[in-house]
């Protein structure tokens, strides 16, 4: 019986497991990429274009024989920088799908709130918190009305260690209740909390009880509109005049609650800044539809208002309607809590050279 040359298989089959890698590392990687990133399919059938300029010199050695480095590398992009692209995108898509809806409804001049089953839509449909906060969403402040939802709180209010500025809160309309502010200086030890209402003389009851932080809140019977007239009662000021008067470069958090009012208001704020970034990290801003000075009639009354917003940088990422409203005076629902994250500028939320923390 001849002897079995028996050498060739291992070779053999560590050759097939060569190959076998090679053509799954292949097959994998343009998959594993993320599907917002990769180009478009039709490129990838054809040669890559001629590269625009020489690939980066690696490092070498002069004749002195002194080793120069070469150029750095781009870094790969961050998971925070990711996250907010890929939120924008969805961002974008649903003001698109906004847009078309609009034009189906009957466009900008279609009522907000169509009575009892003339239509199947509310204006609220047309709004959704699409743009995810890229950390932890908690609610902050008392269950029920007065509690806000606020963007990576601990993010927000912690960062004086790597920014070298103070953690600032900025409180407009304080009406009766202030557990939302009294909640903000329990978790930021080091914020400081300034409130603006001329309607009211003093903090609510439980923060003015609360000696353990409360000497970090100030209250100012102002008026934060658009223009600067301390000559007027109540004094007026606009929210670059009343940050420069307190020295403020930025304000992390940024609430309004001034009943029917943040129309003007935010109009006038939002165009003073000419479409330079807004100076604060996240607004929650309580929305009332149907009461105050600018009652809303049809959906492009509002749109007109809300995109200006966006075109300011704001991105929804949270609501909650006012079921209290709806409750108590049996309408609505005209009243809702949104929350906005601003993606222009520079600040801890948005900011992938800080730390974690
Ligand atoms: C993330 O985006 C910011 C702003 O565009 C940019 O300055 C930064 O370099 C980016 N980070 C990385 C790691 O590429």
């Amino acid at each position: 019986m001849p002897r079995l040359t028996l050498w060739p298989i291992p070779l053999t089959l560590l050759i097939l497991g060569t190959l076998y890698l090679l053509a799954r590392q292949h097959d994998i990687l343009p998959s594993s990429s993320s599907p917002w990133l990769s180009s478009p399919p039709n490129q990838q059938h054809h040669p890559p274009p001629p590269p625009h300029h020489p690939p980066p010199p690696s490092g070498h050695h002069t004749n002195d024989d002194v080793y120069v480095p070469p150029p750095p590398l781009p870094l790969p992009d961050s998971r925070l920088n990711l996250t907010l692209a890929g939120n924008e995108l969805r961002y974008q898509a649903a003001v698109r799908e906004r847009r078309e809806l609009i034009e189906k409804f009957g466009g900008k001049g279609a009522v907000a709130f169509p009575d009892p089953y003339a239509a199947s839509y509310t204006l609220w449909d047309l709004y959704q918190p699409v743009f995810s906060c890229p950390w932890p969403v908690y609610r902050v402040g008392t269950m029920g009305d007065g509690g806000k939802w606020v963007c990576g709180l601990h993010r927000a209010t912690h960062h004086t260690p790597h920014t070298k500025r103070p953690c600032v809160v900025y409180s407009m309309g304080v009406e009766k209740q202030s557990s939302f502010e009294q909640e903000v200086l329990h978790q930021g030890e080091g914020c400081e909390v300034f409130g603006f209402d001329f309607s009211v003389r003093e903090w609510g009851p439980e923060l003015r009880a609360d000696t353990a932080v409360n000497s970090r809140a100030h209250f100012f019977p102002y008026k934060i509109g658009a223009t600067d007239r301390h000559d007027v009662t109540p004094k007026e000021y606009s929210l670059q005049g009343i940050m420069k008067e307190l020295g403020h470069e930025f304000i992390d958090i940024w609430k309004i609650d001034i009943e029917g009012s943040e129309f003007n208001a935010l109009r006038a704020v939002l165009e003073s800044f000419k479409g330079k970034p807004l100076p604060f990290g996240q607004m929650q801003i309580e929305i009332h539809l149907n009461f105050g000075p600018s009652y809303i009639k049809t959906i492009g009354q509002f749109d007109d208002w809300w995109t200006m917003l966006e075109d300011a940088g704001l991105r929804a990422f949270w609501t909650e309607l006012n079921l209290l409203d709806v409750n108590v005076i049996r309408r609505g629902p005209f009243v809702g809590e949104w929350s906005f994250i601003n993606i222009r500028g520079r600040h801890p939320l948005i900011d992938d050279s800080l730390p974690e923390y």
